[in-house]
């Protein structure tokens, strides 16, 4: 993978959406043919071999990978969602933020147990956001659930890898 390129591509924004937080814009990597390219094949090439039956993309940002990855896996996307979006039966998981407290959503008759899971979001900070919606996955006794991020921010959350559990194979692509 060409990494250089995707952190070419990376824009970060100083203090937003609040003071402190030094945010990670990958919308610039994602209006790039190339980063796009680099990053769907280098998720393609990670997984190929899992057997995954469902991607589950965490809204918003990572909604865009996982379609590219689904398409290239031959897997289903699951949308994770922020409450109210979803129109059926769903089941939540509440969680606590670099900036705030948040609340996901997955439909009900989203997965299966059947199902081999792979969520994927576009950063991992404290990481609640993928604790939750690995505990809200769980919840529908899938074979197996890996997690996927972009971006690992490890020199400012050093710890955030820690809170997941041991069964579920943590990975990110810079
Ligand atoms: C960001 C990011 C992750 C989460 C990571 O989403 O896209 O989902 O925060 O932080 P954590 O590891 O500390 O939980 P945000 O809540 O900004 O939502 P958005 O993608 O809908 O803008
Ligand atoms: N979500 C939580 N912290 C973030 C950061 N620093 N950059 C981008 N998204 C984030």
């Amino acid at each position: 993978m060409n990494k250089q390129i995707l952190l070419d591509n990376l824009r970060v924004i100083p203090d937003w959406p609040i003071k402190g937080v030094h945010f990670r814009d990958v919308t610039t990597m994602f209006k790039s043919p190339e980063c796009i390219q680099e990053l769907s094949n280098a998720m393609y090439d990670l997984y190929k071999d899992k057997g995954i039956t469902k991607i589950v993309g965490i809204e918003s940002r990572g909604f865009v990978l996982s379609s590219a990855a689904a398409y290239l896996l031959h897997a289903g996307i699951v949308l994770c969602r922020k409450p109210g979006k979803l129109p059926c039966e769903t089941i939540q998981q509440s969680y606590a933020k670099e900036y705030g407290v948040d609340t996901i959503e997955i439909h009900k008759d989203a997965i299966t147990p059947d199902d081999v899971v792979l969520l994927h979001d576009d950063l991992l900070a404290t990481g609640g956001t993928m604790k939750a919606a690995c505990d809200l996955v769980k919840k529908f006794h899938p074979k197996k659930i890996y997690c996927n991020f972009i971006i690992e921010l490890q020199s400012e959350f050093p710890h955030a890898r820690d809170i997941f559990d041991k069964d579920i194979e943590v990975t990110s692509l810079l």
